[in-house]
C-alpha cells in the first residue's frame, strides 16, 4: 500500500527568476504534487550550500536549467510520504531521517526526489551535518579514489583544504594513509586545520608570489596527486610539482568566482583568455596526467552515483561527521550565499529550515 496520498501540499521555495544576478532570488509559496511511485517526499530541515549554487545563480554554470529555477543540490530532513516503488525498494518509513541529492531544487521546505538519491543520516548526526555530506563527499571520493587513484604513502595536495570538499578530502586521505598538503586562501583558516590534526608545516597559504617556493619547501620530492578546484595562477606551479606518474584532478575554477551580485564579464573574458593550458605531447614524456570532472554531468548515471555513495558510506563517519562552519536561517539564503561567495567560509554553509 502506498504511503503517499494524492494531495498537493503547500510549501515555501526559493526561486531564481533567471540566472545572472543574486538580486533575482526570491522566496515564494507554491504547491507541490504528491510523490510519484518512485519518489519520496521529504520535509526539509536543512539545505547544504555548494559553490555550484553561486555559479548557477550568477549564470556561469553550464548545467543550470534555463528560465526560473530553484537552487540547491542537497538537503536533509524527515520523510513525509513515499510512492509505492520507493517504499518497496528502500524500506523507509514516514519520519525517517534522511539526507539526499537533487539536480537543483533543494532550497525549499518540502521536496520530492527519486528514492535512489537518498540515504539514512547516521544516527549521531544532526540534520545540519546530514545536509553537509553527500555532494561534497561524493566529489572528494570520486576525485581521490576513482580519478586520483590515491594510494597509501602518496603525497596529495588539497586546495581549499578548509572548505567543504577540502575537509572531507583530508579525512578520506587520512583513512587511506596518504599524506596531505593543505592549501588555504586566508590565514584565518590555518588554526581550524591545525585543530583538526594537520601539521602546521603541511599547510600552505595561497599567495601568488611565493606559492611555487612554498610548495617546493613543503614537498621537496614533489607531489603524487593534486586535488584542485581553484585553477588560475596556481594551476601551473601545482602541475610542475607533480612527480613522474602524478595525477592532477581538476574539478572547478573558484579563482574565477566574481565578486558582487553580478559577474563582471570583461574580467571573466580576460581570465578566460589568460587561462593556463597544457601541451598533451609534453605530458607523455613528463608522465603526468590531467583528469577532470563535474559530477552533475554524471547525474543520469544513477547506479554509478549510488555505488559511489555506498562506497563513501563505508568509511567510519559515525564519529567523524562533516564539519558545519556556519548555519543561516532558511529565510536568509541570500546572506548565506554572499558569505559563501566571499571565500571566507570554512567547512559547510547550511540553511536551517
Ligand atoms: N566538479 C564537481 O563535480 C564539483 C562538485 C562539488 C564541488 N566542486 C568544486 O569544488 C570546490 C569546493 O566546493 P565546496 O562547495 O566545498 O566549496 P568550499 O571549498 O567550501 O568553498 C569554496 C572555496 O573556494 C576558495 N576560493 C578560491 N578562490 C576564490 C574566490 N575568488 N572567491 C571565493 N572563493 C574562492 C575559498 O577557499 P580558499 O580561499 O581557502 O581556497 C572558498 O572557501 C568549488 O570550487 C566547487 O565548485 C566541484
Amino acid at each position: 500500500m502506498s504511503h503517499a496520498d494524492s494531495k498537493t501540499r503547500a510549501r515555501r521555495v526559493w526561486i531564481q527568476a533567471s540566472a545572472g544576478s543574486l538580486s533575482r532570488l526570491g522566496l515564494v509559496s507554491d504547491q507541490i504534487a504528491a510523490p510519484s511511485s518512485d519518489q519520496v517526499q521529504i520535509r526539509v530541515r536543512a539545505c547544504g550550500l555548494n559553490f555550484a549554487d553561486i555559479f548557477a545563480i550568477l549564470g556561469l554554470y553550464s548545467a543550470t536549467p534555463s528560465g526560473a529555477f530553484t537552487p540547491g543540490l542537497e538537503f536533509s530532513g524527515e520523510i513525509a510520504a513515499l510512492g509505492d516503488i520507493a517504499q518497496q525498494k528502500t524500506g523507509f518509513r514516514p519520519g525517517d531521517r534522511i539526507m539526499g541529492l537533487t539536480r537543483f531544487g533543494a532550497y525549499t521546505d518540502l521536496i520530492n526526489v527519486d528514492y535512489r538519491y537518498i540515504r539514512k543520516i547516521p544516527s549521531s548526526w544532526s540534520f545540519e551535518q546530514g545536509a553537509a555530506f553527500l555532494a561534497q563527499g561524493l566529489t572528494a571520493e570520486y576525485a581521490i579514489s576513482d580519478l586520483g587513484s590515491v594510494k597509501k604513502g602518496e603525497t596529495v595536495l588539497v586546495q581549499s583544504a578548509a572548505g567543504g570538499v577540502g575537509l572531507i578530502s583530508l579525512f578520506l586521505l587520512e583513512q587511506l594513509g596518504a599524506h596531505a598538503i593543505a592549501v588555504v586562501g586566508s590565514p584565518s583558516k590555518i588554526d581550524l586545520l591545525v585543530s583538526r590534526g594537520v601539521k602546521r608545516e603541511r599547510i600552505l597559504l595561497r599567495s601568488a608570489s611565493t606559492f611555487r617556493k612554498d610548495l617546493r619547501r613543503a614537498a621537496p620530492d614533489g607531489i603524487d596527486v593534486c586535488l584542485d578546484a581553484v585553477y588560475g595562477p596556481f594551476f601551473k606551479p601545482q602541475y610542475d610539482a607533480l612527480r613522474a606518474g602524478g595525477r592532477y584532478v581538476l574539478f572547478g575554477a573558484a579563482s574565477m568566482m566574481p565578486e558582487g551580485k553580478k559577474p563582471n564579464y570583461l574580467r571573466l573574458a580576460f581570465q578566460y583568455l589568460r587561462r593556463p593550458a597544457l601541451d598533451p605531447l609534453a605530458m607523455i614524456s613528463d608522465n603526468k596526467s590531467l583528469l577532470a570532472f563535474n559530477l552533475i554531468w554524471l547525474w543520469d548515471q544513477t547506479d554509478r552515483l549510488a555505488g559511489l555513495a555506498d562506497r563513501l558510506l563505508t568509511y567510519p563517519w559515525q564519529n567523524n561527521p562533516p564539519f558545519v562552519g556556519k548555519v543561516f536561517s532558511f529565510e536568509k539564503a541570500p546572506d548565506a550565499l554572499r558569505f559563501f561567495q566571499s571565500g571566507e567560509s570554512v567547512g559547510k554553509v547550511i540553511l536551517s529550515v
